[in-house]
C-alpha cells in the first residue's frame, strides 16, 4: 500500500468516475486523526457537507459529535468519512455503481488510517462494507471481525434524529458502549 494522503486526496479531488461529481460544490473526502483507532463511516455528504467539504457537520454530524462525547471521545480523536465522497442529488441513497466507483478510496483510507474499530453508520455503510445481505435492524450491535478490523454496525445518526420512540437511541447507546469497551479491551492486549 504505497499511496500517501496527498495523492489519495488528489485522486478524490480529480475523480470523475461517476456522475455524482457533476453537480456538487465540494468533494468530501473525510477528516480527523489520520491514525485514529476508531473510524466512522456514513453514507454520503449532505447539504452542509457539500457546502463545507467536511463530513458530518450538519444536524446528523452534530448528534454524532454528542454521541462521541458520551464515550469520552472528541471528533479530533477519530477519522470520519463516507461511502461516497460526493453528495448524491437530494440526499438520495448512492446507487451501486456510484458506491463501487468510490469504494477504492475508502479501502485506501482503511489502509492509511489502520483503525482497530470501525463504526458503520446506517444501512448503506453496512451494505457496502459487510455485503448485500446486511440489514441494519437485524445486524446492528454485533461486531464483525474482517481483515483484522472490528466492524460495529449501528444506526445512522439521521435515523436517531427521526426516532420518536427512543428505542433506536437506546440501542445506539449500547453500540457505542460496546465500541468503547472494545477499544479498551484492545488496549490491554496491544
Ligand atoms: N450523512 C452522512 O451519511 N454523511 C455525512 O457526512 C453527513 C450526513
Amino acid at each position: 500500500m504505497n499511496v500517501s494522503w496527498d495523492s489519495l486526496n488528489e485522486m478524490i479531488e480529480s475523480c470523475q468516475k461517476c456522475d455524482l461529481c457533476r453537480e456538487i460544490n465540494h468533494k468530501v473526502p473525510g477528516q480527523g486523526d489520520p491514525h485514529a483507532r476508531l473510524m466512522l463511516i456514513g453514507e454520503g455528504p449532505g447539504f452542509e457537507e457539500d457546502r463545507s467539504g467536511l463530513a458530518f457537520v450538519g444536524p446528523a454530524g452534530q448528534l454524532l459529535t454528542k454521541m462521541l462525547l458520551s464515550i469520552g471521545m472528541n471528533r479530533e480523536d477519530v477519522y470520519i468519512c463516507n461511502i461516497v465522497k460526493c453528495r448524491p442529488p437530494h440526499n438520495r441513497i448512492p446507487e451501486p455503481d456510484e458506491a463501487a466507483a468510490c469504494l477504492p478510496y475508502l479501502r485506501m483510507q482503511f489502509a492509511l488510517v489502520r483503525p482497530r474499530v470501525i463504526m458503520l453508520l446506517g444501512a448503506t455503510a453496512g451494505r457496502y462494507t459487510l455485503g448485500d445481505n446486511f440489514r441494519v435492524t437485524r445486524d446492528r450491535g454485533r461486531f464483525v471481525l474482517k481483515s483484522g478490523i472490528w466492524f460495529m454496525p449501528t444506526y445512522h445518526p439521521s435515523a436517531l434524529l427521526r426516532d420518536e420512540t427512543g428505542v433506536k437511541k437506546r440501542e445506539a447507546w449500547q453500540d457505542l458502549q460496546a465500541v468503547r469497551d472494545k477499544l479498551a479491551e484492545l488496549d490491554t492486549v496491544e
